[in-house]
């Protein structure tokens, strides 16, 4: 049931762990990148979805940095929550930091951020709750993705 009170980004937040697999391997030992993104539309879509609690789709992928490799055997923690919210769009932050097994040395390995789109019963956007960024760490992610929304909207527009 979709509900438009204001929520902050700590009640969709998302938090998943996977371990790398020898098939989820390039020819080079570390990770794939594919299976990496997949990891993180999931978890970016289930804090989408979490938000406001309705179909959520992925528009786009906006920006995606690899910036360190994540080694076969490593756990991998993905952390997702809402940056911002437009009207049926949401941008959703994500974070990814590999984990050494055998000492849990950490390291930030990836950032992303993708825009979901809150489809109502007839598969059409629809409007969603707004985000109310709490702490000062959201918002800071709240004014920078508001930015990029903007950025992106002129683009789009000069481009048509
Ligand atoms: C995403 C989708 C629903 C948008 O539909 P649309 O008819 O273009 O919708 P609108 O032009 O009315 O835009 C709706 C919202 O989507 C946003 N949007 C549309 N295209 C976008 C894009 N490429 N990137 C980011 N946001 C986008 C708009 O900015 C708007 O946001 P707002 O209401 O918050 O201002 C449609 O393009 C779609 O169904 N795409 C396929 C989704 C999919 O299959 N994803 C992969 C599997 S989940």
């Amino acid at each position: 049931m979709s509900d438009l009170k204001p929520k902050t980004p700590g009640e969709s937040a998302v938090e998943t762990r996977y371990l790398v697999m020898p098939h989820q391997a390039n020819p080079y030992g570390t990770a794939f990148g594919g299976v990496i993104m997949s990891w993180i539309d999931m978890t970016a879509g289930m804090a989408a979805q979490r938000h406001c609690r309705r179909e959520a789709v992925t528009a786009g992928i906006d920006s995606i940095v690899f910036k360190a490799p994540i080694r076969i055997g490593d756990h991998v923690v993905i952390k997702a929550s809402v940056n911002y919210v437009s009207r049926t769009s949401m941008e959703v932050g994500v974070r990814v930091v590999s984990e050494a097994p055998y000492t849990g040395k950490q390291a930030v390995a990836t950032k992303a951020h993708l825009t979901f789109v809150a489809l109502d019963e007839n598969k059409e956007p629809t409007a969603v709750a707004p985000i109310e960024p709490e702490t000062e760490e959201e918002k800071r992610r709240y004014a920078n993705a508001q930015m990029r929304v903007k950025a992106r909207k002129e683009l789009l527009k000069k481009m048509q």
